[in-house]
């Protein structure tokens, strides 16, 4: 069975931080019906097209498990539809422009007065405040939730990171408060707003920056490189280039063939704990007891030394030999792996992380699946849909329109063309 089996989701999402969340409701199990404009759909499915004619892969990567009906919602048999679907959905999840949804005559005081279980779950840019109205994007809300500004170099401009943390990260989020939400409406009956702002869910995934921040105002961040290379602080949590976060000095080291491969290169933890089996491994076994070495506090000035005779090291070895030597010895490492190497690893092939889906226009393609296992409810997973490929079946089985009914909407015109296959 699946975990959330009878759960039913009317997703009005598009690009990409909504369908992250439907997605993951659909993997979990729920029937997700995504409701598109009609002959235009989801602005993504013609964007980034690497195959012509094709859903894009920035579409099908971000959908599958769902169905799809067009229904234009601003014409008045669309709107009848979209009742219906109020009324017989559990979860209204969205992310449109603030205020489209109360142009559309769907805002919260409706919903509630057509289905009052109904969840209304919304990504929003930002909270309620003086820029709730701006429309956002990934690297808008990257900057405004304070990961730009403590990402990248000392020396160098702010940047935003390629995890898309804005979007899929307050997908995530929304998932989270939407089946917290369907819990509680176990014991209340009702239903209830659940809104992620994409600046606070940036904010919440740039806590320890903030944690900095409070900590500066009792001295120094010792842990940076920065402090150790003897440079103030100023009175902003700064940019700690590839200084590990929580407070052991980490850097990333060249490795074996960095000068022809981009990604030949390790992360290295120099762990406390692990010292004394770092020195043994590079070579330099005095520094075990060496006055200036022998304890964390004295080496923060010379971590450039430090990594830099590691690094000798390391570029000895391939970034997986580093692996292979080091893991036995609890000394934290980690090979910088690019995409190829990740859709390539048979490792994750093998879990369902990474996974080989067919799709009818553009053969078969690679995607990330769930990554969250629940043992009791296997995500399978299924192609995204093509535009409208469920508006008769929806219309049908889901909303009960028949017969006479059933020609009647289809000749407004309100769920546009119906695909061949699907009107007989
Ligand atoms: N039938 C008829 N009209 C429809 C429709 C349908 N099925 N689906 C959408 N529309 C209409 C909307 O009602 C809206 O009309 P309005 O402006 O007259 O009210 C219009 O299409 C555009 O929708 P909108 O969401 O405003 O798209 P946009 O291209 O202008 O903005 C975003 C795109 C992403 C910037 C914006 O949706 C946004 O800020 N979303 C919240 C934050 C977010 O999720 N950002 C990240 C996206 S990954």
């Amino acid at each position: 069975m699946e975990a959330l089996k009878n759960v039913k989701i009317l997703d009005f999402t598009h690009v990409q931080s909504g369908p992250t969340c439907t997605q993951l409701l659909a993997w979990f199990g729920a029937d997700v019906i995504k409701v598109e404009r009609p002959g235009v759909g989801d602005a993504t499915r013609k964007q980034l097209v690497d195959v012509p004619g094709a859903d894009s892969l920035y579409f099908t990567m971000l959908n599958h498990n769902k169905r799809s009906i067009t229904l234009n919602t601003k014409d008045a048999t669309g709107k009848e539809i979209l009742e219906r679907l109020v009324k017989e959905c559990d979860v209204l999840v969205e992310n449109f422009a603030p205020g489209a949804l109360d142009r559309m005559c769907f805002g919260w005081e409706r919903i509630q007065e057509l289905n009052p279980r109904m969840i209304m779950a919304s990504v929003k840019g930002f909270g309620p405040g003086k820029y709730e109205d701006c429309k956002v994007y990934e690297n808008v809300a990257q900057c405004a939730g304070g990961s730009a500004s403590t990402t990248g170099f000392l020396d160098g401009p702010p940047l935003v990171t390629g995890a898309q943390i804005g979007d899929s990260g307050t997908g995530l989020h929304l998932a989270l408060g939407i089946v917290a939400a369907l819990y509680q409406r176990e014991q209340t009956g009702r239903g209830q707003k659940v809104l992620a702002s994409m600046q606070d869910g940036v904010i919440n995934l740039s806590r320890v920056k903030l944690r900095d921040q409070q900590r500066l105002a009792a001295g120094p961040l010792t842990e940076y490189s920065q402090f150790g290379e003897g440079i103030p602080f100023g009175d902003a949590t700064p940019r700690a280039g590839n200084d590990s976060g929580g407070g052991q000095p980490g850097r990333i080291l060249k490795c074996k063939g960095w000068e022809t491969d981009p990604n030949a290169y390790t992360y290295f933890i120099t762990q406390a704990p692990a010292w004394e089996k770092i020195c043994d491994v590079i070579g330099e076994p005095e520094w075990k007891t060496k006055e200036g070495y022998a304890k964390p506090p004295q080496r923060l000035d010379k971590l450039n030394e430090i990594f830099d005779r590691i690094e000798q090291w390391t570029m000895t070895k391939t970034k997986f030999e580093v692996m292979d030597i080091c893991n036995p010895l609890d000394i934290p490492v980690g090979p910088i792996l690019s995409m190829k190497e990740i859709a390539e690893d048979e490792g994750l092939r093998a879990t369902g992380t990474i996974v080989e889906v067919d799709h009818p226009e553009r053969g078969p393609y690679l995607t990330v699946g769930c990554p969250v296992k629940l043992s009791d409810s296997p995500a399978v997973v299924t192609r995204s849909p093509l535009l409208g490929e469920h508006t008769a079946e929806v219309l049908r089985d889901v909303l009960g329109y028949q017969g006479e009914e059933f020609d009647r909407v289809v000749a407004s015109g309100a769920v546009g063309e119906l695909r061949v296959e699907a009107a007989e």
